[in-house]
């Protein structure tokens, strides 16, 4: 059966001209700085978000850890949000490998860390206490809805930081969702961060991939640690290929996946016992609750939405989010929204 996937924007394979690209690129040694197609891919990244340079990465996990590492020293302290990717689903990375200390500060329901917890946060000088190095933020957030964040919040994030000598951090995993969403240049919303992690493989449709974008001598020291961690690649331009169509192509189409979640929102919405987040969605995810007057709980209702060709995967035990990407169509979104009506009637 084919499936209607929208467990994530991470299940998108490529597409038929990722593909093409990726048998007809050109390739060589990365560790030797050789492989042309991953030079262009770096220079287009470091040129989209306005930065020095930029580093080609497997996965977003690792790109956050490198920066973490770059930016700080063992025995360091970095301000994280409670509900951030980085302190909840990266394995706990900085600490294992870094030595590096999470602060976690509770993210608002719209996603910000207050300006207050941060700075709340921020260690005196004090030879009982770890150094405060790093503020790392997530846009979009996802755990708050997939909410972006403004770039005059960042700016003003970027203010508390360097005021207080202090470094900015961007997960900006989906930061392409946040500037469409918003209409404004992603150069805009990451200007006041010092590092930037952001995702190919993710609404952008790429197989595999994310990129790392700094000052040259970050991305340098970023490049010696990621040999480190086994993440020097070969002939791996035949994946940056695909990432270069995501930064051409697949970032100017995500306002389709915003509208196809609008449209998916609005079909759940009419449903009996499905009751969506305030504001939801923000962007291409969608957060719901089932009312507890339905039978069924989430694994229940994800079995036999399978049943009928979708897969959707349980946020807790009454909870969703639902994702849309590139393989979503209006189509798609129909037939979702029938099944639901159908699993919950
Ligand atoms: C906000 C955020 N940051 C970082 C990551 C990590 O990316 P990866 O799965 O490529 O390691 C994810 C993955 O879902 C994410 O949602």
């Amino acid at each position: 059966m084919e499936y209607i996937d929208l467990r994530s924007d991470t299940v998108t394979k490529p597409t038929p001209e990722m593909r093409e690209a990726m048998v007809e690129a050109e390739v060589g040694d990365d560790v030797y700085r050789d492989d042309p197609t991953v030079n262009k891919l770096e220079a287009l990244a470091a040129e989209k978000l306005g930065k020095e340079a930029s580093i080609f990465i497997p996965s977003g996990t690792m790109g956050n850890l490198l920066a973490l590492l770059v930016h700080c020293q063992r025995g360091d302290e970095v301000i994280v949000g409670s509900k951030s990717h980085i302190y909840l689903n990266e394995a706990g990375g900085m600490s294992a490998l870094g030595g590096i200390q999470p602060c976690p500060v509770p993210n608002q329901k719209d996603g910000r860390l207050a300006l207050g917890d941060i700075l709340a946060s921020i260690r005196s000088e004090d030879v009982h206490h770890p150094i405060t190095r790093l503020v790392c933020i997530e846009n979009t957030q996802n755990i708050c809805g997939g909410v972006p964040l403004t770039a005059e919040y960042t700016r003003q994030v970027g203010e508390v930081a360097h005021k207080n000598g202090l470094a900015l951090h961007v997960d900006g995993a989906r930061i392409f969702n946040a500037a469409a969403a918003q209409n404004v240049d992603v150069k805009e919303l990451v200007a006041p961060a010092d590092s930037v992690m952001f995702c190919l493989s993710k609404g952008l449709a790429s197989p595999i991939g994310s990129m790392l974008v700094g000052t040259d001598k970050f991305i340098a020291r970023a490049r010696h640690l990621r040999k480190m961690l086994g993440g020097g690649m070969r002939q791996v331009g035949v994946i940056a290929s695909a990432g270069i169509i995501s930064l051409e192509k697949m970032t100017i189409r995500l306002g389709d996946d915003h509208a196809r979640a609008k449209k998916l929102a609005d079909g759940l919405r009419q449903i009996d016992g499905i009751v969506l987040d305030d504001g939801s969605p923000y962007t291409n995810m969608i957060y719901f609750t089932l009312a507890d007057s339905l039978p069924l709980n989430a694994p229940q209702t994800a079995d036999k939405m399978k049943e009928l060709g979708v897969l959707v995967d349980p946020d807790a035990w009454r909870r969703f989010r639902l994702v849309t990407h590139y393989w979503v169509d209006d189509a798609a979104v129909e037939k979702t929204v029938s099944a639901f009506k159908k699993v919950l009637s």
